[in-house]
């Protein structure tokens, strides 16, 4: 994304504004994204670290550090946004969704609510008897293309693309990619059409 590195708020109270959305206040730039969680009272924790575009509006609940998010999104509530995770401009992401590390999410797409991305197919808690560190696992990815929709409660598996302007049917759970301009639904999700142009019904 092209926008400027710009440092925000941490984990302060948001100014409500028209549109039942909210702007973040003045940042807050001695604070990092790990004592950002810790501050009392607050309701929405945007890290320091995170490169946001112009113009991204916020609801409440929400917990982003380290990623990228593009101009003229629109973040519900109880979203988490990781580190190294983008999101592009003129996005929805709707409430209860989870955008992990290594997830990249390109232009114009909408995510349902509670969407989940996946980065470690093969998780565990501890090596050898201790607690795993990042140094013990490694990100895998997910790219969802420029205008694609993803229903609501859908799980998207790591190394997956969805292609532009696809459509993931709600609940539905990605095991493979994706191709342009498809429906997908079940689990594992199955394309079910494809739309006859770009973002047609
Ligand atoms: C996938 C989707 C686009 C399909 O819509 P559609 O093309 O109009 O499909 P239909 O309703 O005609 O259903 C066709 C078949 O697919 C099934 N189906 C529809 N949606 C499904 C889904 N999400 N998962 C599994 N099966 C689904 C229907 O039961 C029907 O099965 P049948 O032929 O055995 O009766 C739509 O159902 C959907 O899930 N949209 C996403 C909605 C959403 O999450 N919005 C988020 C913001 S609120």
């Amino acid at each position: 994304m092209e926008h400027a590195p710009k440092r925000v708020l941490v984990c302060a109270d948001l100014d409500t504004v028209q549109d039942g959305t909210v702007e973040p206040p003045m940042p807050s730039p001695t604070e990092d994204s790990k004592t950002s969680t810790t501050a009392p009272n607050a309701f929405t924790c945007i890290a320091p670290d995170v490169r946001l575009g112009k113009n991204v509006k916020f609801s409440k609940f929400i917990n982003l550090y380290g990623c990228e998010v593009g101009d003229d999104t629109k973040i519900g509530a109880f979203v988490e946004i990781q580190k190294n995770a983008k999101v592009g401009k003129r996005c929805k992401i709707s409430s209860h969704t989870f955008i992990c590390e290594g997830v990249t999410i390109e232009d114009e797409v909408f995510i349902g609510h509670n969407v989940t991305f996946v980065n470690d197919m093969f998780p565990r808690a501890t090596t050898n008897g201790a607690l795993q560190t990042e140094a013990d696992w490694r990100v895998e990815t997910t790219l969802v293309k420029r205008g694609a929709s993803i229903g609501s409660g859908v799980t998207i598996l790591a190394n997956v693309v969805i292609g532009e302007y696809a459509l993931i049917g709600a609940g539905a759970v990605v095991t493979k990619d994706v191709p342009a301009h498809a429906v997908v639904s079940g689990n594992p999700g199955r394309v079910m059409r494809y739309f006859e142009s770009r973002g047609q019904q």
